[in-house]
């Protein structure tokens, strides 16, 4: 936790994550109240004390879904499918679905401390972080990745194939539904997510070009939070996606220069300095019509101006000359194409409102 002491003497955190600061915002405005499932995202910054490395950071971004009011193994699969496809849309075609289940209160006491009996025979090869957790965190083993402690797991027990009839049902169902709808997973007998509140299904979702710090995001079921923060019993589950993790796998896979590039509007250029005050009519009325404008605010001379255009990213740009404006037009250069033609001024928006529905790329 990000944890500090500010000026009045008060210990404050910075939130590491979404998903209680979701539940606690459903209980205290009855979200609950309406038609279930409720269904929400969330987009942040998020803060966690951690040693900094390459994909690893104390201040990161996430997004995220929470769907809060239904137990059945089909809002399990739509929360993951939904994940899988974000990631698929972003053009990260390598990313492996993990798939695991937590058990619930029926079975997963029982399980732990088959774990610690067998982890406890064999503590000599567990470290020293390890060795203490077999006391008040024995899951948490299944994370380390000293060899001592991954050679002690080999042959301990696992949850899945510990877990009561219920669960192992609600498990089968979420996979038959995700093969129904063709996303491949993988069972991980040794997915342990880093919250004690999930319940059942757990997933990461993780990338080989991203190192050791893989997972470009998780998620899974919590069907007891938002009763241990007080409110009505209600079952969830959701994921969050680390937005650092997410581009830097898009760069690594060179695959960033294949997603469609937005709309990133209109550049309007003079080629002599009293047409400026007519620059800055047009591209307020352009604003108002919806366009991202930019102009020259330095007296650039014309060919600097379009130098600019380069890099601010415009796609379009609208020279202001003496000689069409004698005749009342401007002219619009498409910088994709190169193509160029004459506008009447009046006809200016309509004619950059149809080339941009025509072609997104504008
Ligand atoms: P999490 O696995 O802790 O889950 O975080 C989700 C993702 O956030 C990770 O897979 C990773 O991509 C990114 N992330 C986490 N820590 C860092 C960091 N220090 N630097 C950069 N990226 C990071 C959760 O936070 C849960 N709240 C997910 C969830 C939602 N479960 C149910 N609903």
């Amino acid at each position: 936790m990000y944890t500090f002491t500010d000026r009045g003497d008060r210990s404050l955190t910075l939130r590491p994550e979404m998903t209680a600061s979701v539940v606690r915002a459903f209980i205290e405005h009855n979200l609950g109240g309406q038609s279930l499932p409720v269904k929400l995202y969330y987009f942040g910054n998020m803060f966690r004390y951690e040693r900094p490395q390459a994909g690893r950071y104390r201040e990161f971004w996430q997004l995220g879904v929470e769907s809060l009011g239904s137990p059945e193994p089909a809002a399990d699969a739509e929360v993951i499918t939904l994940a899988v496809k974000y990631i698929q849309d972003t053009g990260i075609q390598k990313a492996t679905l993990l798939l695991g289940s937590m058990g619930d209160e029926q079975c997963r006491p029982a399980f732990i401390r088959g774990l610690v009996d067998d982890l406890s025979s064999r503590s000599e090869l567990l470290c020293d972080d390890c060795r203490p957790r077999l006391e008040f965190n024995p899951l948490r083993v299944f994370d380390c990745k000293n060899p001592g402690c991954r050679a002690a797991l080999v042959d301990a027990p696992k949850m899945v194939d510990h877990l009561c009839a219920e669960c192992n049902d609600h498990f089968d169902q979420v996979k038959r539904l995700l093969d129904d709808v063709g996303v491949v997973y993988q069972v991980d007998p040794m997915l342990v997510r880093g919250f004690d509140y999930y319940t059942r299904t757990t997933f990461e979702l993780t990338s080989d070009e991203l190192g050791a710090q893989n997972a470009l995001g998780g998620g899974g079921r919590y069907d007891r939070l938002v009763a241990d923060y007080g409110g009505k019993p209600t079952p969830a589950v959701g994921f969050a996606l680390g937005v650092e993790r997410l581009l830097l796998a898009v760069e690594a896979l060179g695959e960033g220069d294949n997603i469609e590039k937005p709309y990133t509007g209109v550049y309007i250029a003079v080629v002599e300095d009293d047409a400026r005050s007519l620059a800055f009519k047009l591209a307020t009325e352009l604003r108002s019509a919806g366009f991202s404008v930019e102009l020259d605010h330095m007296a650039r001379s014309l060919r600097a101006q379009m130098k600019s255009t380069d890099r601010l990213g415009a796609s379009t740009v609208v020279v202001i000359g003496p000689d069409e404006l004698s005749k009342g037009e401007v002219t619009v250069r498409n910088l994709a194409d190169g193509t160029e033609s004459a506008v009447a001024l009046a006809d200016l928006a309509g004619h950059l409102g149809a080339v941009r529905n025509d072609n997104k790329k504008v």
